[in-house]
């Protein structure tokens, strides 16, 4: 097959490593890609908003199967644009990527369909949102209806903090339209675990859990990054709560779905909320995530291709997914200054050398070529990722990578799985 792959990030640097493994795969072609990936797949310069010009690459191409790495042209329509082509592809329609698109669409599925989830209500007047704040009090949290680049969401621990929120997204200040239409919920008190599972509008193919780390800083203290660490699996994750996502959860959601009439291919993400032992859904996002992803695909010993396939042509009960039962984690690198503003084009080097150690495979994020040298050129740059017996071993592992690079000019946490190794479960 010759393959597409949509998006740039360290999630896509992982998918292609994969992708390149598959006895399926003929040619890779990724689009925008970055600096590590154009080193395993032909890197073609379309932004992944760019539905008419990937429509039109795929045409040109004639690509076989296109494969979607980010929500934004999930949510833009590129899925139901290549369907219509005839062109099988891995990810939801726009209809069912609502999922991750509307926070409000996704709550009202919710409540209609029994998903335990925190209760909310939806607003567009100030003056109502405002009444209900102060109806259930702080902690509560304000979410923008739309995407809003992961900045959506506002945990208010008081009051003030909440109303301030609340006022910057109507008055659409804070993320134009997105913010135009909010969700209001009930804070949740637990611990957040990602769970991934496929489907192909019908069947579900379940697949392992991680569990990120989005503060900036050790101790989860700092403002909110689109994601500084994981690993995998998360520690709360045992066969019981697997399948109470399941039945709860994952399972009534594709019916839902399908009820709805626009049944959901691609991948879920659920970001679930254990508290007291009880997963609640948090959000649904309609992709892998990031660094998530990159955990996953360092167990995964199946053939991505096949399962993604399988999948896009709607045969998901034909195929099973394999996993090592190693545990894997990665550390993100950041520039320096992130998720603020920070300097670009600063030389990363000793890659090679770093990448030497054994079970470590370092994806790109912000990276490109230039004169000859790998340079910064965003926020979240790499994703060292390591596999090990133990979580202990495989995060020696990313870090004596991380230690063998030579980029003074980035950064990371230095404490990713510090619940699963402050803990006995998965030591
Ligand atoms: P997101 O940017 O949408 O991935 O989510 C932002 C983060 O906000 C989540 O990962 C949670 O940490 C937090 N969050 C969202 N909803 C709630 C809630 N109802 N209670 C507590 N924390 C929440
Ligand atoms: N790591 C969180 C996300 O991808 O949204």
């Amino acid at each position: 097959m010759k393959i597409l792959l949509i998006g740039s990030g360290g999630r896509e640097h992982a998918m292609a490593w994969k992708i390149k493994q598959s006895p399926l795969c003929d040619e890779l072609i990724v689009a925008p890609g970055n600096a590590g990936i154009a080193q395993i797949a032909t890197c073609v310069p379309i932004p992944a908003e760019n539905i008419a010009e990937l429509v039109a690459l795929s045409q040109n191409e004639k690509i076989d199967f296109a494969i979607v790495g980010p929500e934004a042209p999930l949510v833009l329509g590129l899925a139901d644009e290549l369907c219509n082509l005839g062109i099988p592809v891995f990810g939801p329609s726009a209809a069912a990527a609502q999922l991750e698109g509307s926070k409000g669409f996704m709550k009202d599925l919710c409540k209609k369909y029994n998903i335990p989830t925190a209760s909310y209500e939806r607003f567009t007047d100030l003056n109502e949102a405002l009444n209900y704040i102060n109806k259930l009090g702080a902690p509560i949290v304000i979410k923008a209806d739309g995407l809003a680049a992961g900045k959506g969401v506002v945990v208010a621990m008081t009051l003030d903090e909440a109303i301030a929120a609340t006022k910057d997204m109507l008055s659409g200040n804070a993320f134009g339209q997105a913010g135009a239409s909010i969700v209001i919920e009930e804070f949740m008190d637990g611990e957040e675990i990602s769970y991934f599972a496929i489907c192909d509008g019908e069947n579900l193919l379940p697949l392992i859990s991680a569990q990120d780390h989005k503060r900036v800083g050790d101790g989860d203290t700092g403002p909110n990054t689109g994601g500084m660490g994981a690993y995998s699996p998360a520690r709360l994750m045992t066969p019981a709560m697997e399948q109470e996502i399941l039945e709860n959860i994952l399972k009534p959601t594709v019916s839902a779905m399908k009820a709805e009439g626009c049944p959901f291919t691609g991948v879920f993400f659920a970001g679930i909320m254990v508290v007291n032992d009880v997963p609640k859904l948090l959000e649904y996002n309609v992709r892998f995530g990031d660094p998530e992803c990159q955990t996953l695909m360092m167990r995964l010993k199946s053939d991505l291709v096949e399962i993604l396939y399988a999948a896009a042509i709607k045969k998901l009960d034909t195929v099973k997914a394999d996993w090592s039962e190693n545990p894997s984690l990665c550390v993100v690198m950041a520039a320096k200054g992130y998720p603020g503003s920070y300097t670009k084009n600063t030389p990363i080097r000793n890659l090679e050398t770093a990448a030497k150690i054994d079970g470590v495979n370092i994806f790109h994020a912000g990276t490109a070529l230039k004169d000859g040298e790998i340079v910064s050129i965003g926020g979240r740059v790499l994703g060292i990722t390591a596999s090990g017996s133990t979580v202990t071993e495989a995060r020696e592992k990313a870090y004596a990578a991380v230690d063998a690079l030579d980029w003074p000019e980035g950064f990371c946490r230095r404490d990713i799985a510090w619940r699963a190794l402050s803990s006995d479960a998965a030591k």
